[in-house]
């Protein structure tokens, strides 16, 4: 008899964390979801118990905490994103690559079913495809972000391949949530937007106007996240990452769309080193392969996704 899923959540305060504990909870059971991330037990609300604390750059304790607690399902969100990266290029490197190779190794050591790594639109590069991006070319990542994301791709598909770990992955676009605030992304402007518009402050924007990227509702995201978690292995014709796709909109339209909402709402326009970035990236993906296999069809559209998260949102503390 299958024995039920025990689930790890690395990351678990994050701005995908957040949501997805909630969720595999609903679905597998408070009990049986334990949440972790590097902040300490007691700065953490109870509602977000079981939890623990964990550093995953600690190779003991992580090890440690594997082996004596038999998982079913790991998912390893912590990372340092795309403009954090910049900042300290070799702490980015070491935290993403390092603690994925970890997970890689102990998961196959100590037999952990499945395997979730988030990968990101990061990995593509200023020689990608602008537009619909496919999810086989060029990638040439300019971020350490990216290129760690990119490497651990491959590592990803090398230990399916080798050891048969079945680690499963997505490129994420720029994700939009009301619950957790972003961590130094590039695409963070997205949210912050939302922030100003109901605190009724001005708006000052990181990038262009007319700078179009990637994006998705993490309702999607966490949907999408599952889906792959849940599709039978053998549907899966991808070991790297599968593209994702939902919206791509500019600064503008999104500022548009929201002032649809908010009257008088205003916006301006101070680009900073983040638009390098930006413009190194797709405006939009191809996720036809991920449809193809799964069945992904994103179901937020721009103007539902505003009017839900203005609805929801909580103004950062
Ligand atoms: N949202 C991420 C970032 O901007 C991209 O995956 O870094």
């Amino acid at each position: 008899m299958k024995q039920k899923e025990y689930i790890l959540i690395i990351g678990a305060l994050g701005q995908i964390g957040r949501e997805l504990t909630d969720e595999l909870r609903e679905r597998y059971g408070k009990e049986n979801v334990l949440a972790a991330d590097i902040r300490p037990k007691e700065d953490v609300s109870f509602e977000k118990h079981p939890y623990i604390q964990l550093n995953v750059m600690d190779k003991v304790g992580l090890e440690n905490l594997i082996a004596e607690n038999k998982f079913t399902q790991i998912y390893h969100l912590a990372a340092m994103l795309s403009a954090s990266g910049e900042r300290n290029p070799q702490a980015a490197w070491a935290l993403n690559m390092e603690s994925l190779l970890s997970i890689l190794d102990l998961s196959v050591k100590y037999k952990v079913e499945k395997v979730f790594w988030p990968s990101s639109i990061a990995i593509f590069g200023p020689d990608s495809v602008k537009q619909n991006c496919p999810q086989q070319g060029v990638t040439e990542p300019t971020t350490i972000y990216g290129i760690s994301k990119a490497a651990g791709e491959y590592w990803c598909k090398y230990y399916f391949e080798k050891h048969g770990l079945d680690v499963r992955s997505v490129r994420y676009p720029g994700l939009i949530s009301y619950t957790g605030a972003p961590g130094g992304g590039t695409t963070d402007y997205a949210v912050d937007i939302f922030h100003s518009a109901v605190k009724g402050e001005k708006y000052t924007c990181f990038l262009k106007k007319d700078t179009a990227l990637p994006m998705m509702y993490m309702h999607d995201a966490i949907r999408a996240t599952l889906e792959l978690m849940e599709a039978p292995a053998e549907f899966l014709s991808v070991r790297t990452a599968y593209n994702l796709s939902a919206l791509s909109f500019t600064p503008k339209e999104i500022y548009e769309e929201i002032a649809k909402e908010v009257p008088g709402f205003e916006i301006e326009y101070v680009p900073d080193f983040r638009q390098q970035i930006a413009d190194s990236w797709p405006q939009s993906i191809d996720d036809s392969v991920a449809s193809k296999d799964w069945g992904w069809k994103p179901a937020f559209d721009l103007e539902k996704m505003v009017k839900d998260m203005l609805q929801n949102i909580e103004v950062y503390p």
